[in-house]
């Protein structure tokens, strides 16, 4: 009996974990970390001020929010990996950083009318599922980084040649 106990716990946590992170990848986008250099590149030449607000839509190892957090941004990541989330929380955890929002949520399910910087690196079908949302939600003024894919049918503000594989698309909502 302990043992069918046992069995069922580890299936259930195994589901728990493995269920979200399919469904991000099949949806939103791998599990893939972007170069370091990335989102420090973005932020040179993306205007903003200290305690502005920045999202990362997927956060992954959280490394860029890491970054906005030393330039003194309001750093939030949404993840639905449980996974990565805690992976995602140790590592700001050993960086030292204290203030970082982390959700273990669907990015595609949360507002974003409070964002002044959204980063992303997703997938072509991601973005294009984001762009509407991005119309109808982001303020005017507000940033979009999107590392390796572009937003179609948008215009660059600037676009940045990093390290491989990609550019680095940066919009301003209008
Ligand atoms: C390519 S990784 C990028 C990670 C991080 N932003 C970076 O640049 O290093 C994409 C991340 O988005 C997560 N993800 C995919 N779909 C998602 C969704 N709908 N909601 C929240 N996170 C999602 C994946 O689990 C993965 O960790």
């Amino acid at each position: 009996m302990a043992e069918i106990l046992l069995a069922i716990s580890i299936l259930i946590i195994v589901l728990v974990i493995t269920i979200p992170t399919l469904y991000g990848f099949l949806t939103g986008a791998p599990i893939l970390f972007s170069p370091k250099k990335v989102i420090g590149d973005a932020l040179k030449v993306i205007r903003f001020e200290k305690g502005e607000n920045f999202y990362d839509l997927g956060m992954g190892s959280g490394r860029s929010l890491i970054a906005a957090d030393r330039l003194e941004l309001n750093a939030t990541g949404f993840e639905l990996s449980p996974l990565i989330y805690w992976f995602a929380k140790f590592n700001l955890f050993i960086n030292g950083v204290k203030k970082a929002n982390l959700y273990l949520c669907n990015f595609y399910h949360q507002d974003l009318s409070n964002a002044d910087i959204v980063f992303c690196f997703l997938t072509p079908p991601a973005m294009e599922r984001l762009k509407p949302k991005f119309e109808k939600e982001l303020k005017s003024g507000a940033r979009v980084v999107s590392y390796a894919f572009k937003i179609k049918g948008w215009e660059e503000y600037q676009v940045l040649d990093c390290a491989p594989p990609g550019k680095i698309y940066i919009y301003v909502m209008e």
